[in-house]
């Protein structure tokens, strides 16, 4: 077995910068006193940050863990114009022309159950909108993601202290295949991966482990958990499936360059303190120039009737 472990990729490890970022190009794009859905809104922060700029939210998710929880923390933050119902996005339970804004964020198209299924959840946003509604996406870039090979092999760890290592590979449609596999104890690869030095995000987590597999690992030190697809969608094939849902005006960009400009200059530590000045600049720039290259896109686009 030869793994050459390699640098983490910034994404992977401070992910307050990119919401810091995200939320600035949200501001941006809501606009004020409006009716806004959050598709797959888990925790519901997003629509807790704009809580204050808009009429009335409603977030849905299909998990009922997730939104039990964010109703309670929202009655627990005295909140009224805001709630949080399980729904799922491929059936939207409202009338149509019911949200001038419909959020979907963070993946939630990119899902298993959904993205087989993608014209069906994109054609209930485009349902629920009004006739000159907005609909704003936020998904990572896979060819950011995948740009050094078109495979990405990395060791996960969970709370109870199993080391899991997935083998992604991605194909030219941007179908990824997960194959997952726990680390068997007692193994030489155990050994190995519990003694690296795993990178340790700003909120003081250890996140993922990246490596090269320059020979194969032995089968035998791994135990099959399962294989996973899911789609991966790039700037261009993005735009291409709202433009085709029925969306007019799509412009796509990437943000998250920042975080990777001062991680590969080494400042990531000088710049810490003014990390939010530098998510506001990046925020504006992004809208300004729309196009760039980093781990994350940020699509925005109308229906027109
Ligand atoms: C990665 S999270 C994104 C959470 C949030 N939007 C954000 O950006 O922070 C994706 C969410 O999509 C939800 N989801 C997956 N399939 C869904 C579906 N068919 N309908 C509604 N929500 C779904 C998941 O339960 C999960 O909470």
């Amino acid at each position: 077995m030869k793994l050459q472990v390699l640098p983490s990729d910034p994404c992977e490890i401070d992910f307050s910068w990119y919401n810091m970022i995200r939320n600035e190009l949200l501001r941006k794009t809501v606009p004020r006193a409006i009716k806004v859905l959050d598709v797959g809104c888990r925790g519901g922060e997003v629509l807790f940050m704009l809580q204050e700029q808009i009429e009335h939210g409603i977030g849905i998710d299909i998990s009922k863990e997730d939104v039990t929880y964010t109703e309670k923390e929202r009655k627990k933050r005295n909140i009224k114009n805001l709630e949080f119902i399980q729904a799922d996005a491929k059936e939207l339970p409202f009338a149509s022309g019911s949200f001038d804004v419909v959020l979907c964020l963070g993946d939630v198209l990119s899902y298993s159950n959904l993205y087989a299924e993608e014209n069906l959840a994109l054609s209930e946003i485009v349902r629920v909108l009004t006739d000159d509604g907005l609909t704003v996406h936020e998904c990572m870039n896979w060819d950011w993601e995948y740009r050094l090979a078109p495979y990405w092999t990395f060791f996960m760890h969970t709370q109870d202290g199993r080391y899991f290592f997935h083998r992604n590979r991605r194909t030219v449609s941007g179908l990824e295949t997960s194959r997952q596999y726990e680390v068997l104890r007692g193994s030489p690869l155990h050994d190995w991966v519990s003694q690296q030095n795993w990178p340790v995000s700003p909120q003081g987590e250890r996140t993922s482990l990246d490596v090269r597999e320059e020979s194969p690992i032995p089968r035998r030190w791994l135990m099959f958990r399962g294989v996973s697809k899911h789609q991966n969608y790039t700037p261009r094939s993005l735009k291409r499936r709202y433009q085709k849902a029925g969306f007019r005006n799509v412009q796509v960009f990437a943000y998250g360059q920042t975080y990777d400009i001062a991680s590969k200059a080494g400042l990531l530590e000088t710049v810490g303190h003014s990390k939010a000045a530098l998510a506001k600049a990046e925020a504006e720039l992004a809208f300004k120039l729309c196009m760039g290259s980093g781990p994350w896109l940020f699509l925005v686009g109308r229906k027109r009737a």
